[in-house]
């Protein structure tokens, strides 16, 4: 047993397993526990009972390493005092789930908030891993506000192929091209991909997972270098049973989710997204995890609070490294520390640590300047997402810390004129629709094309798929031209470098703006005024809002049609908007 001098208090688990008043429910509950060898009088000591949320599964192969860690979980939970209960969330894995793993968020969302609401749990371990098991998790923390802690599964190993970094789901993309070129076969494509993913472990590059559990540390929801250390390391055996020993103590201490998500925490999130190269999907999700915790962010604040932050992590698919050197090099704590020291964090906050997030950066710097660069002198100035409205959309966002050398050349900075370009639209209705006609000649696509794909909000393809990083037609991919841009209301791949108009809300379903847009008009883009519009007579404008907008697929499941029906639009998180006011529900015992 620990020796905490913190004064015991009663938990919300003793309502089951501790009431005189009840004593018949009581017994009702005690025993069925007792029946896998567990006894009354560990039930009844006032220890507190710890929650595992198991992420992992064969189904849920990115977060399957916490079948393994869950075993130093628990050991650090019973060391210190507690016990330990583990339970399933719902499956989340990115690559397999149709239409689209995100469409799961909020179900596993859901799906947490209810046990966590309905049994005797006093505090959690939330396992994280890939893309949405974080974000699900800390939103179904918020909402019951009971005391949280996050343990990530860690990325792969570095993946290797023919001598060079394959990082996972960056090598498929440039796969990909190389495929559409006649550079590879089928055969070595499938080689490149087996050798990006060499482990256990969520993605190795900087994608979606890495981004939502760096995220998640510089929230100040798990122990600090938490998210970086690589599944297999010694380190991560090791982290999972300090998050259990910890976990302990914050139940004693009762401290909650609502007293770590401050407003203040959610600015640095942006701050550090900015600088690690994050996904473009951190948008959404920052913004559920914000408002399933009471926070107002505005849609601004992506432009206000992180534009101007460079770019200091040399990782894929912003730079050249995979996870391990992240690791090596310092993790999450050593590109805080950059930040930190040039006055952009407002780390006088309190973490899971117990202390702020100014003590855990204390003597953090990076130990290797190839792959954490100085923030005086970074990898890229102004790395921070690119926010954009129009007549085609109230709010997008773009990637400015993937745009590389050719696509800057070739649009951006154009003799004369700095930042703005004009394109023809090709438009897309929806993911079937591009792959049917990307090769198309009768398209005509060319550099000065635009790739537009729509009914892919959420509402649209239920979730919103990860497709606007739409590659160009195989011909220009075989003359060299490896992006064009493109313009969705659908996200994109985290460990995309396609540098893409994304998220664009409201979608085109709800009646946005790329409703009306057609093949043939002329888009422009203005990165000096943050505008994104089509050149079209607002008299014929309002001649095809009369049409109906494009019609999107019928649910195929009785949660898609659910979900339509209660999700919000990307900029304000995708968020169920009905969950939005329960919070604090573990306080309020069933
Ligand atoms: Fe699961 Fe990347 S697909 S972590």
């Amino acid at each position: 047993m620990s020796t905490n001098p913190t004064p015991p208090r009663r938990y919300r688990s003793q309502d089951w397993f501790d009431n005189p008043d009840h004593i018949d429910m009581t017994a009702l509950y005690l025993e069925r526990f007792m029946n896998y060898g567990i006894t009354a009088d560990e039930l009844r000591a006032g220890r507190p009972i710890i929650g595992i949320v198991q992420s992992g599964s064969d189904i849920s192969p990115c977060n399957r390493i916490h079948l393994e860690l869950a075993k130093r979980v628990r050991d650090g939970i019973r060391d210190a005092g507690g016990i330990a209960m583990e339970f399933p969330l719902h499956p989340i894995f990115e690559n397999c789930r149709r239409p689209t793993a995100s469409i799961d968020r909020n179900l596993a969302y859901l799906g947490l908030v209810e046990i966590l609401h309905g049994y005797p749990i006093d505090a959690v371990v939330l396992t994280t891993g890939c893309d949405k098991t974080t974000p699900a998790q800390i939103m179904a923390a918020s909402t019951v506000d009971i005391p949280a802690i996050v343990l990530s599964g860690g990325p792969m190993l570095d993946g290797w192929f023919e001598g060079e970094l394959a990082g996972s789901g960056t090598a498929i993309w440039h796969g990909r091209r190389r495929l559409a070129a006649g550079e590879i076969d089928n055969e070595k494509f499938l080689q490149i991909a087996a050798a990006s993913a060499p482990s256990a472990g969520h993605c190795n590059t900087m994608g979606t997972a890495s981004t939502m559990n760096a995220l998640a540390e510089a929230l100040g929801m798990s122990l600090t270098g938490c998210s970086a250390i690589p599944a297999p390391y010694r380190e991560r055996g090791q982290m999972a049973y300090e998050t259990g020993r910890r976990i302990v103590e914050l139940a004693r201490q009762d401290v909650r989710p609502s007293h770590i998500l401050t407003r203040d925490a959610f600015l640095d999130a942006i701050v550090v997204n900015a600088a690690i190269g994050g996904s473009t999907n951190a948008q959404p999700h920052i913004m559920a995890m914000a408002r399933h915790a009471g926070i107002e962010i505005e849609s601004s604040a992506w432009m206000e609070f992180g534009h101007d932050v460079p770019l200091l992590l040399n990782m894929q698919p912003a730079g050249k490294f995979l996870g391990e050197r992240f690791h090596r090099a310092g993790g999450v704590p050593a590109i805080m520390w950059e930040l930190q020291q040039a006055g952009k964090l407002r780390a006088e906050r309190l973490t899971v640590t117990g202390t702020t997030m100014a003590v855990n950066l204390r003597d953090r710097a990076s130990v290797d300047r190839e792959v954490i660069y100085p923030y005086d002198a970074p990898l890229k100035t102004k790395a921070g997402f690119f926010v954009l409205k129009g007549n085609l959309f109230d709010f997008a966002i773009m990637k400015t810390s993937v745009i590389s050398d050719d696509f800057r050349a070739r649009y951006l900075r154009r003799p004369g004129i700095e930042n703005v370009f004009e394109c023809r639209a090709v438009v897309f209705d929806g993911s079937g629709d591009y792959h049917a006609r990307i090769n198309d000649p009768a398209l005509d696509i060319d550099e000065g094309c635009m790739l537009v794909i729509r009914g892919a909000g959420p509402i649209g393809w239920p979730g919103s798929a990860e497709v606007v990083n739409m590659q160009p037609p195989d011909a220009l991919i075989r003359r060299g031209i490896l992006n064009l841009p493109t313009l969705g209301d659908g996200r994109q791949s985290g460990t995309s470098d396609s540098p893409s108009i994304l998220n664009a809300s409201p979608e085109s379903a709800a009646g946005g703006g790329l409703a009306w847009v057609r093949s043939g008009d002329i888009i422009r883009v203005d990165l000096n005024t943050g505008r994104c519009d089509m050149l079209v007579d607002d008299a014929v404008l309002a001649e095809r809002k009369k049409e109906p907008v494009p019609p999107t697929p019928p649910s195929q499941t009785p949660w898609q049609e659910l979900y339509r029906a209660t999700v919000g639009q990307l900029e304000q998180g995708g968020c169920m908007e009905m969950a939005l006011p329960y919070r604090g529900v573990g306080h309020d015992l069933p």
